[in-house]
C-alpha cells in the first residue's frame, strides 16, 4: 500500500520503519525538509518528499505532528484522502484551543474539522512510540496488545484495522470520532497497552 506519513519524530518515524520492513512503499515527509531525512529514508527504504509529494499518491496518509501544527496543513491537499490521526493534544504543548481545553469535541473531529474532505481515522494515539515499535505480536497470540482505531467511514477505518494487525497489534473498533474521546489522554485505554477485551472494558469505563 502506498502510504504517507508527515512527521518523522517519535511516532511518524517509527511507524516509517515498521509500515516499510512490512513491504509498503512508505513517504514521509517533516518541517525541515525531505534533505533532513537522508538517514531516515536509508536506514527504513521510505521515500522522503515534501508534503504534497508525500500526500498526493498516498493511498493512507498518516499524521503524526504536534496537534497545534495541524492548522498549517493545506486541507485541499486531504481531499477525499484517508487520513490517519494519530495526534494527541496537550495544552502545555498545543496552546489553549477552547473547544478542546473543555473537551466539547474530541481533538480527531477538530482536526477532521480542519482537513474537510479528508475521511479521518483516529488510531495510534495511545501507544508509546517505542512499543509500537518493538510489541507487536503475531495475530492469537495472549495478551497482544489492542489499539482501539475511531472513524466515521467503515470502509477507511477497516483499511486502519488492517494495518493495525499487520503492525503486531489487535485493533478494536471504539466508534465515531466524536467518540474518540475516549482513547485521548488521561483515559484508562491511554498508554496502558491492554488486549482487546482490556481496550474495550477501558473505552466504556471512560468518563468525560
Ligand atoms: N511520542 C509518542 O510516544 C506518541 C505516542 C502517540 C501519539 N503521539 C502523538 O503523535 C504526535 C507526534 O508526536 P511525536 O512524539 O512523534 O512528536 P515529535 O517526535 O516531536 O515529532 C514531530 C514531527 O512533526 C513534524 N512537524 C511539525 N510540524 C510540522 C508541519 N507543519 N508539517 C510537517 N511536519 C511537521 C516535525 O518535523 P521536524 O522533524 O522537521 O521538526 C517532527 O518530525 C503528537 O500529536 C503526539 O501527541 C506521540
Amino acid at each position: 500500500m502506498e502510504i504517507g506519513i508527515i512527521g518523522s519524530g517519535h511516532i511518524g518515524g517509527t511507524l516509517t520503519r515498521r509500515l516499510s520492513s512490512l513491504g509498503h512503499d512508505v513517504a514521509v515527509t517533516n518541517s525541515r525538509g525531505p534533505q533532513s531525512l537522508t538517514d531516515l529514508a536509508a536506514e527504513s527504504g521510505a521515500r522522503a518528499g515534501t508534503l504534497e509529494e508525500v500526500v498526493q499518491g498516498a493511498e493512507v496518509v498518516v499524521v503524526a505532528i504536534p496537534l497545534k501544527a495541524v492548522p498549517q496543513l493545506p486541507a485541499a491537499l486531504f481531499d477525499g484522502k484517508l487520513v490517519v490521526d494519530a495526534n494527541n493534544y496537550y495544552p502545555q504543548r498545543d496552546g489553549d484551543v477552547a473547544e478542546l481545553l473543555d473537551r466539547s469535541l474530541s481533538s480527531s473531529r477538530w482536526t477532521a474539522d480542519h482537513l474537510k474532505g479528508a475521511r479521518v481515522v483516529k488510531a495510534f494515539n495511545n501507544i508509546q512510540a517505542a512499543h509500537l515499535m518493538d510489541q507487536g505480536k503475531p495475530a492469537g497470540t495472549a495478551g497482544r496488545i489492542a489499539l482501539p482505531v475511531a472513524g466515521d467511514d467503515a470502509d477507511a477505518k477497516q483499511v486502519v484495522m488492517g494495518l493495525v494487525d499487520e503492525l503486531g497489534f489487535d485493533a478494536v473498533d471504539a466508534g465515531t470520532l466524536d467518540e474518540s474521546w475516549r482513547q485521548q489522554p488521561d483515559t484508562p485505554v491511554y498508554g496502558t497497552d491492554r488486549d482487546a477485551d482490556g481496550v474495550r472494558e477501558g473505552l466504556a469505563a471512560a468518563r468525560p
